[in-house]
């Protein structure tokens, strides 16, 4: 029996994933088509986190495409969430002497002792998405605006209660991220900091008590962790009195977990505000049915495409700075102030994230990667397999 659960289970994951799979040719993406590309003699290692959260498929994927299209050969591998394994793979990437190493942390703090050994084999390293710490090897950051995020969740909080002119008080509790994950602190400050002075007067109320975020972290950013702690926070501090009106989730799968739980054991009759970020397609089709209110969008094909940029001109033995943005289309700040890993302060590129809502989900449709299904109801993914 178990066996043939875990097979359902292999095949419901592939039959998910299979639109976030291998993409041929992204449009749209925003690459600098006058540099020179590669001749096909340069390898690019590129380490994501996970596949078991959505985003990474599609990360991989997009990177992939890109760089064999602008004439790269490309080594990925994902870690499954584990950082002793991402350590593993990464050195088994510097042994096989790729000329570059993209990196998406499984544990941002854990790679030092690796990364100086890429740095003695002359291997530049780029960090995607999360900052990796304590490190001088990592030469970029291409990432979002990451506080901006947790900001605009913040901000749809505060426009849809009407928060500057309300006399009610409503209640709100947080689920932030990953503490292993660098970006997940900024998403939560964001967020917070945005909320704080209606905290602070009293028009919202936390009654679980829960202001810190290592109180809400979420471990490895898994949504049945996250749905238990829901329903734990439900459980002891709400009831049939205490209504919750806003769950503030960092992301999209976290947010899963939360609108499992409020479903399932949350008595009240309001349909409590739910944020995200991603643009998980589950979480897409949450926003139509009403159980999600909004998810932060970061268009991860771009992300790659500056990544592409960065990359390019780090392997032809340039300096990448500011000029790099007049060559690509996406909107982007170079930033050599914010990301401080302990070591160094790494120059950042980031891209602008922004907020869909069921009413401007055609915003996805325009970046090609998501198109209407048959009955124009839900989004679906445009990739297609290879
Ligand atoms: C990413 C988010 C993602 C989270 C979990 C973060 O580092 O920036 O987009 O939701 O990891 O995968």
């Amino acid at each position: 029996m178990k066996k043939v659960l875990a097979a359902i289970t292999t095949l419901v994951m592939l039959g998910s994933f299979a639109s976030c799979g291998a993409v041929t040719s992204p449009e749209n993406t925003g690459t600098n088509t006058n540099t020179p590309k590669g001749d096909g003699t340069k390898t690019v290692g590129i380490a994501m986190p996970t596949k078991s959260l959505e985003r990474w498929n599609r990360d991989g994927e997009y990177l992939k495409a890109q760089f064999e299209d602008a004439g790269y050969k490309v080594e990925l591998k994902y870690s499954d969430d584990k950082t002793d394994q991402q350590n593993n793979d990464i050195q088994s990437m510097i042994a096989d002497k790729v000329d570059l190493l993209l990196i998406a942390a499984v544990d941002g703090s854990s790679l030092s002792q690796t990364l100086a050994d890429a740095k003695d084999a002359g291997i530049a390293v780029i960090a995607y998405d999360r900052l990796i710490m304590n490190t001088d090897a990592v030469s970029y950051y291409v990432s979002f605006d990451n506080y901006t995020v947790g900001k605009l969740q913040g901000e749809y909080v505060r426009d849809a209660l009407d928060l500057d002119n309300t006399s009610e008080t409503y209640n709100i509790e947080f689920t932030a991220g990953d503490p292993a994950d660098n970006n997940a602190p900024y998403f939560f400050n964001g967020a917070y900091d945005t909320l704080k002075k209606y905290i602070d007067k009293g028009t919202l109320k936390i009654p679980s008590g829960k202001t810190k975020f290592e109180q809400v972290a979420t471990l490895g950013w898994a949504t049945d962790t996250a749905l238990e702690n829901m329903q734990n926070t439900l459980a002891s501090y709400y009831s049939d009195d205490v209504q919750l009106d806003v769950a503030l989730c960092s992301n999209d799968s976290t947010a899963r977990g939360v609108t499992q739980a409020i479903s399932s054991d949350y008595k009240g009759k309001n349909s409590p505000i739910v944020t995200g970020q991603d643009g998980d397609i589950t979480n897409l089709k949450n926003i139509v049915d009403g159980k999600q209110s909004m998810t932060v969008y970061k268009n991860v094909n771009e992300e790659a495409s500056v990544t592409l940029e960065v990359s390019k001109a780090v392997l032809a033995g340039q300096t990448p700075d500011a000029s790099l943005l007049n060559s690509v289309t996406v909107e982007a700040a170079y930033d050599t102030e914010s990301y401080n890993n302990g070591v160094k302060v790494v120059p950042s590129y980031l891209l602008v994230p922004y907020v869909i809502t069921k009413d401007n989900l055609d915003l996805l449709v325009d970046t090609g990667l998501y198109k209407w299904d048959a009955n124009k109801k839900y989004l679906e993914s445009t990739a297609e397999t290879t």
